[in-house]
């Protein structure tokens, strides 16, 4: 156990110790394929640069009509550039919201509105069993009782027919509280939003409340730049908010979430005495230097540069499919337009790969809810931007040769 320090430390000691772990960071896999974060782009580290020793603390809420500068000592004015561009990427009008701490507040936040919505009546709160925890989790804070789990298919989409027959049957709820995902954690593929949008417009006709939340929080940075026509965002009259996170495709550094939903469904939110505010963010203090870096970002890269970015992530990823294809069998589940896929390898049966791979490359077994019991494990990877061709190849080989060596053992 570490006690409290009872006196303090050098600053040169600190130094030493802090010097050690960037050697081993450097030492290592940096950025391994198995999870969704990537290198920090030069503005926004330019924004922590210059501001992080400010301080700045972004309490309050771009959107309330009073001054914005309690304090004086707030950087909110880049945070409400940041929330019109985006709204203007997402195809919104009239929405508002906050830079959060990532996907799990956005997604609080959403099912908060829609608590505030729907008041006491009857509510079903309907997502897919591929969905992520958060959302469970997000339930249970708010009270949330009664789930509709729809279960997907095998291009890791929500049933729509699941979907439909349930809205056809149910005679018990006043209120559909739907959450889909743009960009599933641990398959990369995106449930089909229109449809879904358009049987919740149905059920509306039958006077029925409903509110759409959509958690994008891996692929909300991917989307709008690899498929601008595809609906899924506000450009649908159902969509009530979104969650995305900056700290995944955006390439900002934690914390860089971002919650946005229409204006009118920012109701019953209290007004806070002593900032002199309404109470719409969950956190109070929040960093402003965060919100410098997310508009240092965005006008850094620009839709050109995001879409650049986002080409260079998907040709990885058609590469990579291509020479495994080549190399040995493998099953996959592959989204035309996301940055990230899952696979297996049916050559290692169900033990998958060796634990000294996984670790190497901070890839984790899974198995997807619409595969049978005791079938091979799938991981995910994920084709970020700091992959270049070199590392890329060097995966492959291993991959190829673990494939193959397992195999001899085999025989
Ligand atoms: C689809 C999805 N939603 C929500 C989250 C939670 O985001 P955060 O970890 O930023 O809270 C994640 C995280 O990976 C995610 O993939």
């Amino acid at each position: 156990m570490t006690d409290f320090p009872k006196k303090g430390t050098s600053l040169k000691k600190i130094q030493t110790q802090l010097q050690r772990l960037e050697r081993s960071w450097e030492s290592c896999e940096k950025f391994p394929f198995g999870s969704v974060i990537t290198k920090p782009n030069p503005a926004a580290l330019l924004a922590y640069k210059h501001l992080l020793e400010s301080n700045y603390n972004n309490i309050g809420f771009v959107a309330n009509p009073q001054k914005p500068s309690i304090h004086g000592t707030n950087l909110l004015r880049f945070e409400a550039k940041v929330i019109t561009m985006m709204q203007n990427l997402y195809r919104g009008k009239n929405c508002t919201g906050y830079i959060t701490s990532g996907g799990t507040e956005g997604n609080l936040m959403g099912l908060l509105l829609a608590r505030n919505k729907f008041k006491n009546a009857k509510t079903v709160v309907i997502y897919s069993d591929l969905t992520h925890y958060s959302i469970d989790k997000v339930c249970n804070i708010l009270g949330f009782k009664k789930r509709k789990i729809i279960k997907v298919d095998k291009k890791g989409q929500m049933k729509i027919s699941h979907l439909e027959k349930f809205f056809k049957e149910d005679k018990k709820y006043d209120n559909y509280l739907v959450i889909a995902t743009v960009g599933y954690t641990t398959t990369g593929t995106a449930d089909n939003v229109s449809k879904i949008a358009k049987i919740i417009k149905k059920q509306k006709k039958n006077g029925k409340k409903s509110y759409l939340h959509i958690d994008a929080a891996t692929a909300g940075f991917v989307l709008p730049f690899s498929n601008p026509n595809l609906k899924w965002d506000f450009c649908l009259k159902e969509v009530d908010s979104l969650t995305v996170d900056g700290h995944k495709a955006g390439m900002l550094p934690y914390p860089a979430g971002l919650f946005l939903a229409r204006k009118k469904n920012y109701s019953q939110l209290k007004k806070i005495g002593y900032i002199g505010q309404i109470d719409a963010t969950f956190l109070g203090a929040r960093p402003g230097v965060a919100a410098a870096a997310f508009y240092a970002t965005l006008i850094y890269y620009g839709f050109e540069g995001f879409k650049k970015s986002v080409k260079r992530c998907l040709k990885m990823k058609c590469l990579f499919l291509e020479k495994m294809k080549k190399e040995t069998s493998t099953d996959i589940i592959d989204c035309k337009q996301m940055n990230a896929i899952a696979i297996s390898f049916p050559k290692l049966g169900k033990s998958g790969l060796s634990k000294k791979t996984e670790e190497k490359y901070s890839l984790i077994k899974n198995h997807p809810p619409f595969q049978q019991k005791n079938q091979n494990p799938f991981y995910t990877i994920y084709f970020m931007p700091h992959l270049n061709q070199k590392n890329l190849n060097k995966f492959i080989k291993e991959l190829t040769k673990e494939c193959r060596s397992k195999r001899k053992c085999k025989q």
